[in-house]
């Protein structure tokens, strides 16, 4: 078992402190869900395809995280609410690199 620290704001503002485990292939967009700090149905549409981003974060503290893929770039680029740090949750695979990262929930398309 591995876990590591993260802290997630809900779209109300409220932030909580969630653990996450890094070896059960989980993405953020999951965690997220797992955890209900989204209303289900509001995040995570599209299945974490990187197609609907509706779990699109905005990133408040930085770790190293992974480069964005063609994919999640592509997504971002049609996307509401888009800011120079948002990413897509589905595409942020934990891991123990990801210790101390810090996001908010960006508003539900
Ligand atoms: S869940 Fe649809 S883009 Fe991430």
């Amino acid at each position: 078992m591995s876990d590591i620290n993260i802290k997630i704001t809900d779209r109300e503002g409220i932030t909580h402190d969630v653990v996450a485990p890094t070896d059960m292939s989980m993405n953020l967009m999951e965690i997220i869900r797992s955890y209900e700090l989204a209303e289900e149905g509001t995040i995570g549409v599209c299945g974490g395809m990187a197609m609907c981003a509706s779990c699109q974060v905005y990133v408040i503290t930085d770790p190293g995280l992974e480069p964005m893929g063609d994919e999640e770039d592509a997504m971002l680029a049609e996307a509401y609410h888009v800011k120079d740090n948002s990413r897509l949750g589905c595409q942020l695979h934990m891991m123990d690199s990801m210790e101390g990262l810090e996001v908010a929930i960006a508003p539900y398309p």
